[in-house]
């Protein structure tokens, strides 16, 4: 497909390409961070580690590093930072959710239970921090605490609004933010700050961050309902089992009859695909144009975030960060 941008689109191997030593160096360091004198915390932290992931927060922090010319001790740290705390909420999410699998494998709760895994969670946040606070900036704490709260906050908000079926698109999209935009925000605005960038710069490139995050979430939902379980890695059809009503269901519920706003309340009642087939919802949200929707919804956010780029001097770091958000909209895992 064609961009309007008139950047080259590059491929997620290409951008990789542009900062693979560094990224190389972010692996081994959130690798020896993840061994404590407790063996069940260094046990959980190498097994989140083999597990990979698309290890896409430090990325986002190197390339705009690199945009403006820097990528010292400081970027690989604070890469290894973001993927930590990246890490934790993954770990506590699954405990919330009850989630079985992440990344193709068991989930840390289904392996090591649930005290554990809130327990190593809540090491790994504070060891993110521990390697954070070695930078002595305030502004860099700031950063981090700010973007901490507000995930933790989404959680919590996300927790109330479980089983909703009057969820409106803005309260679904100011979780989305807090969920996960923020900290793909945070990502791009670290790697600036770390390159001695001015606030507006600082700011535009967090705005690049928080689009593209809002993309990424937006269609997370939606492969929860159009993706297989092989390739996503984790359960599909989750998120309508757990109750959680993100915005495939809220278009699909604007549009359909009350008869089968029933079936999505029945599913939700039953907290599995019982009396309503998975199969026939599938059909439904199809039959109502949803996945496009939604697909639509997040090239909006794909474009903000291109926007944000413009009149950044031309680089292969900023092509690469020009290339994410095709890459995220058309993901498939
Ligand atoms: C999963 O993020 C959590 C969401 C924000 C949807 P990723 O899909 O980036 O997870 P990994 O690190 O690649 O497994
Ligand atoms: C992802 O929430 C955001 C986090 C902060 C973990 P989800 O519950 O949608 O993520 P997955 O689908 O479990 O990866
Ligand atoms: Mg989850
Ligand atoms: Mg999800």
């Amino acid at each position: 497909m064609k961009s309007a941008h008139p950047t080259p689109v590059l491929a997620w191997q290409e951008v990789l390409e542009s900062i693979r030593p560094e990224l190389e160096l972010v692996e081994q360091r959130f690798r020896s961070e993840l061994v404590s004198s407790v063996p069940a915390v260094t046990a959980i932290g190498e097994y989140l580690q083999i597990s990979g992931g698309k290890r896409l927060r430090p990325a986002l922090l190197l390339l705009a590093a690199k945009l403006f010319g820097a990528a010292g001790p400081s970027a690989i740290s604070l890469g290894a930072v973001v993927e930590m705390i990246h890490t934790a909420t993954l770990v506590h999410d699954d405990v919330i959710d009850g989630a079985d699998r992440r990344r193709g494998r068991p989930s840390t709760n289904l392996r090591w239970g649930n005290h554990t895994s809130v327990l190593a969670g809540d090491w790994l946040y504070m060891q993110a921090f521990k390697n954070a606070l070695q930078e002595r900036s305030f502004h860099v704490l700031d950063i981090l605490i700010e973007l901490t709260q507000q995930m933790v906050e989404g959680e919590l908000i996300q927790w109330r609004m479980i089983g909703r079926l009057d969820l409106t698109v803005e309260e679904h999209l100011d979780l989305v933010h807090r969920k996960t935009a923020c900290l793909f925000g945070a990502c791009t605005r670290l790697g600036t700050v770390l390159a001695g960038q001015d606030q507006p710069t600082e700011f535009l490139l967090a705005e690049y961050g928080t689009n593209l995050g809002m993309a990424f979430q937006l269609v997370d939902d939606l492969l929860d309902f159009t993706a297989s379980e092989e390739v996503l890695g984790k359960p599909v059809g989750s998120d309508l089992r757990e109750g959680k009503v993100t915005l495939p269901l809220i278009y699909l519920l604007d549009r359909c009859t009350a008869e089968e706003r029933g079936m999505v309340a029945r599913v939700i009642e039953e907290r599995a695909f019982q009396t309503v087939p998975w199969k026939d919802l599938l059909d439904l949200l199809w039959r109502y144009g949803t996945p496009a929707r939604v697909k639509e919804q997040a090239g909006l956010y794909a474009q903000q975030a291109r926007d944000c780029l413009e009149a950044i001097p031309d680089s292969s770091y900023k092509r690469a960060l020009a290339a994410l958000p095709d890459f995220v909209v058309n993901r498939e895992n």
